[in-house]
């Protein structure tokens, strides 16, 4: 999968960019604050619709423009598409729109179309930072391959929200109410989980793979799927039940803590070397190579459910590993159609991968050399 073309109009620091990006490796380079990182937000956006970053979508949108608009022709091994998404001020917040081939799609529908994997400097917490991290590694992958995964995975968080509203409001909570969230949850907290499941079964064979071809295969390097609540069985039905079950078994409590405390939104992953939890007896190193691994999966998973490579969004994650690291990650990935990597300098890479170096100064980008003879 390949990006052709880019145009960005009102969108974060860029008043109108029409750009035509390599093939292989495109690397931008330029100082802090010049607009590196909002260019690999706009091509994430393409593929999830959403902002990596932005807890406010309003500010995707340029100074006081009232609108802003991300839009590529992508080449995939279905044909050119082309995709766009308007972001447009609405109120104090900003609504979006998705498009397809020029047509105005439903966001579920957009999705799919660009596939990409996003790398940032967050991720490099994925072992030992807090769980929402690793769901977001599942959602990310789960969501672009899935429809149905996305739909469910919207609902349930509506329900989730509603029910934490109901547990929070002062007073006894309407039991009638409580009942039929615990059941919307369940129905599609089930769905989720056992696409979870098996997910994180191929997911966990290619982090293992990858990690036994850097390091070796002893001590092996193991990601096991840690629902809530823990399950037994992994059909859709059985996991829809066993939630059912929980809720109402622990609805008392709920009331009691004033919070939703089981379901897919408190999921886990456990991450473990040689059978030891990673997070509290891995040394930084170890850490670090097993959260490459779970990228090199999550690349893989994506290659492999697209049937082409993903685009593969690096932001400044690379002068972030030491070179040994940096090769074995970016070998890993060899076989990438397009990458977008952004550091400060020309970041040191395999001499296999074709590439050109792009720097960015304020919000224009001008190409300065290949990255490689
Ligand atoms: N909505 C916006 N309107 C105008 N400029 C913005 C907006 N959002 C961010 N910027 C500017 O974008 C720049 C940061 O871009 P970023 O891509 O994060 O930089 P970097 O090159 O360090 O990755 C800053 O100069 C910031 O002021
Ligand atoms: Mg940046």
């Amino acid at each position: 999968m390949r990006v052709l073309s880019l145009e960005l109009d009102q969108f974060r620091n860029y008043a109108a960019l029409r750009f035509t990006p390599p093939s292989g490796a495109c690397v931008f380079i330029g100082d802090n604050a010049q607009g590196k990182s909002n260019l690999l937000e706009a091509l994430a956006l393409l593929a999830t619709g959403k902002s990596f970053r932005a807890a406010r979508e309003a500010d995707l949108i340029r100074d006081d423009a009232p609108a802003a608009s991300v839009s590529a022709r992508v080449a995939t091994r279905h044909g050119e598409i082309q995709a766009a998404c308007i972001v447009a001020r609405a109120g104090e917040g900003a609504r979006k729109r998705f498009f397809r081939n020029g047509r105005a799609v439903p966001y579920g529908q957009f999705l799919g179309g660009v596939m990409a994997v996003t790398f940032i400097p967050l991720d490099l917490q994925l072992v030992i930072g807090p769980a929402g991290l690793r769901r977001r590694l599942l959602n990310a992958g789960l969501a672009q391959t899935s429809r149905a995964y996305y739909r469910d995975l919207a609902a349930y968080g509506a329900v989730v929200t509603q029910k934490n509203a109901l547990l929070r409001a002062s007073g006894a909570p309407d039991r009638d109410l409580l009942l039929t969230y615990n059941e919307q949850m369940a129905i599609s907290g089930g769905r989720i989980a056992s696409a979870r499941a098996v997910y994180v079964r191929k997911l966990a064979s290619e982090a293992t793979a990858a990690h036994a071809r850097w390091v070796g295969a002893s001590p092996e390097f193991d990601v096991a799927y840690r629902p809530s609540p823990a399950l037994a069985e992994e059909t859709p039905e059985a996991i829809e039940q066993a939630l059912r079950a929980a809720l109402e078994a622990n609805q008392t409590l709920e009331i009691k803590r004033r919070s939703a405390l089981y379901g897919p939104h408190r999921d886990d992953l456990a991450l473990s070397l040689g059978g030891l939890p990673l997070a509290r007896f891995g040394s930084q190193g170890q850490q670090r190579t097993a959260v490459l691994a779970l990228k090199a999966a999550e690349y893989a998973s994506l290659h492999a459910a697209a049937g082409e490579p993903p685009i593969l969004l690096l932001d400044d994650v690379l002068s972030e590993l030491d070179r040994e690291r940096r090769h074995a990650f970016l070998s890993s990935l060899g076989d990438f159609d397009q990458a977008f990597i952004t550091s400060t300098d020309v970041p040191d890479m395999p001499a296999t991968l074709r590439g050109e170096v792009v720097r960015v100064r304020a919000g224009s980008l001008a190409i300065e050399n290949a990255a490689h003879a």
